[in-house]
């Protein structure tokens, strides 16, 4: 218990500076006014929109000094598409369903959170080649009720949560008959409600749930099994207004080509396990 009560508190730490202050947005570097310019390819700087709280994607770490660092695969491949750019990569870090529109309005340049592309999506923006394929979507349970769920109608009459926006919570509402959706924005509150048994299961992206199944001796995966999942890609602004994608689908081949995203995932999963650690 005790050891489950350091791991919430250090999760909660991980994932609430991600989204303290309501105010959604942080940048990395200091030295870009807050009121930037709609970025044109021109810019120095690549503005990389994310949802820092979907270990091993993207997530947020104390280092050494005690200052917030943004690491995960995603945040990897954007470094590496702003230094194949020769750009300076800025983050801003939102809430996922904060994405799209911040990508229309031209707020970011490039949207890189484990996301899908679907088809209300690619009415909205462009999408790069596939960069990740995860595991399929898993359903996340405490252990203590493991056994009760062994199809996906076991869920009926359930609250069932998933972030809002997000495939996943297209997953309760269509593939898991009589389910009630809790929709909230952060993966994080959604982990408190299961853990203080105000809902009874979430759904996540696969690798994401194994995160906080192994974090968390109180959660277990649950048996009963979602289809497949789709790949992740990069997203920029509908019609590529900055010419972006040739360079990023670029970035993607060589990086898949010469093996730098199985070292992400390497890398991406050893710090994930040791910030949940901290
Ligand atoms: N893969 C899912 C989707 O595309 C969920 C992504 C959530 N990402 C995040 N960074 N929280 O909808």
């Amino acid at each position: 218990m005790k050891k489950f009560l350091t791991l919430c508190l250090s999760i909660c730490l991980m994932f609430s500076l991600a989204a303290c202050g309501g105010n959604s947005s942080e940048s990395e570097t200091s030295e870009t006014p807050e009121t930037s310019e709609t970025p044109t390819e021109t810019t120095s700087e690549l503005v990389f929109g994310t949802s820092a709280d979907y270990p091993p994607f993207e997530f947020i770490y104390l280092d050494e000094e005690g200052n917030q660092q943004y690491a995960g695969i995603d945040v990897f491949l954007a470094e590496q598409i702003a230094a194949d750019m020769g750009k300076e990569l800025r983050v801003v870090n939102m809430n996922f369903d904060s994405l799209m529109a911040a990508l229309q309005k031209g707020e970011v340049d490039i949207v890189i959170a484990a996301m899908e592309e679907t088809e209300e999506r690619a009415t909205a923006a462009d999408f790069s080649d596939p960069y990740y394929t995860d595991l399929p979507a898993m359903i996340l349970v405490k252990a203590e009720n493991v056994d009760q769920y062994t199809s996906l109608e076991s869920f009926s009459g359930k609250s069932v949560g998933a972030q809002t926006g997000t495939t996943k919570a297209a997953i309760v509402t269509d593939e898991m008959p009589g389910a009630n959706l809790v929709a909230l924005t952060t993966v994080s509150d959604l982990v408190n409600e299961l853990v203080y048994d105000k809902c009874d299961a979430i759904v996540l992206d696969g690798a994401v749930a194994m995160e906080y199944a192994n974090a968390n001796a109180d959660l277990e995966l649950s048996t009963v099994e979602l289809g497949e999942a789709l790949p992740f890609r990069v997203a920029v602004q509908k019609g590529d207004p900055s010419g972006l994608l040739e360079q990023i689908n670029a970035s993607i081949a060589t990086a898949l080509e010469n093996g730098q995203i199985d070292e992400w995932v390497q890398q991406a999963n050893d710090l994930s396990a040791q910030a949940i650690e901290e």
